[in-house]
């Protein structure tokens, strides 16, 4: 079966042919059109402006999405398009487009929860998991601990109470001075200053950090890990404290060692994230862990997840790099899984802002 996938819920538009054979999922085309240029201007989304754009691109990605793959919509079996979470306006332009070509060329509908989406992704990857394990979704919006039953079935056991930690990458980055979104530019800031610190830049960069970053140093941070039972993180606190550190340097005129701040915000974000999902599998008795979300592109977090989760005797998924942002290509493979679950769409479906799960 063939599975035309779409997705609108930020800055992406997003159209994919995913084909699905004796349960494996292969990618015939994955077309992305990125707004960030755009909306570098104002420093984040704007919503309003992210709406237009999807408008103005999702026909004409459609059609090359169909070309890149070889087929055409007579050969589609399955459309499969994210309904919720994101922007209301934006949602609803991937949605209407996916209805509208659903019922016009009498093809399946199912709806893909965003967040699940990005789980998928592990789907697509040369040795695929299977359920169950524990997901660790780090996306700009979100941060959140997954029991992954099957594939359709998941609990949310731990999650950040306040700000998602991409966003407190960009959030912080914007005063470094880093391009929206700033993930990709802190990580290589975060390099240079474990560099600096340890002089090279091999093995597990977070772990040998960790081990020499104490309470004392004038970088620490505190851990966005909240103490005690809960599987919980708290990124606004991190956030605040880093953005405090840089207003007392700018006031006292003393120079910033941005360098060095990189990589201690980067230890404290990704030991936090570590710490909480070696509690997680414990918890929930599984030994696969597949990381998700834009900010699974973290080179430091990759890296030092991988060492963690291995020394805890488990195995962890990583996703490929360019599937860990937002495509449709990962709507696609849970849209496969969604439709053999016999969950379907039909026209009456509306898009939400609103995390479900
Ligand atoms: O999953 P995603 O594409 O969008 C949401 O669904 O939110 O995630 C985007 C986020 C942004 O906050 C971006 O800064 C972050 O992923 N990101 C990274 C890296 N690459 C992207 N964060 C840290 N390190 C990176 N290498
Ligand atoms: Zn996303």
């Amino acid at each position: 079966m063939l599975i035309l996938g779409f997705e609108s819920s930020c800055d992406e538009t997003a159209v994919s042919v995913v084909s699905a054979e004796n349960g494996v999922l292969r990618i015939l085309s994955n077309e992305i059109a990125s707004q960030i240029e755009t909306h570098r201007l104002y420093g984040g989304v704007v919503p309003e402006i992210a709406s237009r754009a999807h408008t103005e691109a999702i026909s004409a990605l459609t059609e090359a999405a169909l070309m890149h793959a070889g087929v055409g919509l007579r050969d589609i079996g399955l459309i499969a398009v994210t309904d919720h979470p994101g922007l209301i306006g934006a949602l609803l332009i991937a949605v209407n487009f996916a209805k509208a070509l659903a019922a016009a060329n009498s093809i399946p509908l199912v709806p893909v929860d965003h967040l699940t989406g990005h789980i998928a992704a592990a789907y697509l990857s040369e040795a695929p998991p299977a359920p169950p394990f524990l997901a660790v979704l780090t996306s700009g919006g979100h941060t959140g601990l997954y029991h992954v039953k099957d594939y359709t079935s998941y609990t949310l056991v731990g999650t950040t109470r306040d700000d998602a930690v991409g966003e407190a990458f960009d959030k912080v980055g914007r005063i470094l001075g880093l391009p929206y979104p700033a993930g990709a530019a802190f990580d290589a800031l975060a390099r240079e200053g474990y560099k600096e610190i340890l002089g090279d830049t091999t093995g597990d960069l977070v772990a040998r950090h960790a081990r020499i970053l104490t309470k004392q140093d004038p970088l620490a941070l505190p851990s966005p890990a909240l103490a005690g039972d809960t599987l919980d993180f708290s990124f606004s606190g991190l956030k605040t404290a880093a953005m405090n550190l840089l207003n007392r340097h700018t006031m006292t005129n003393t120079p910033f060692p941005r360098l060095r701040f990189a990589a201690a915000y980067t230890t404290t974000a990704v030991s936090a994230i570590a710490e909480k999902t070696r509690l997680a599998m414990q918890r929930c008795g599984v030994s696969r862990v597949v990381l998700a979300g834009g900010v699974a592109a973290n080179s430091h977090l990759r890296t030092h997840l991988s060492s963690v989760v291995s020394r805890a005797g488990g195995q962890l998924y990583l996703p490929p790099l360019a599937l860990c942002g937002d495509n449709a290509a990962m709507i696609a493979a849970q849209g496969y899984y969604v439709d053999s679950a016999g969950i379907r769409a039909d026209s009456h479906l509306n898009a939400s802002a609103c995390d479900s799960l």
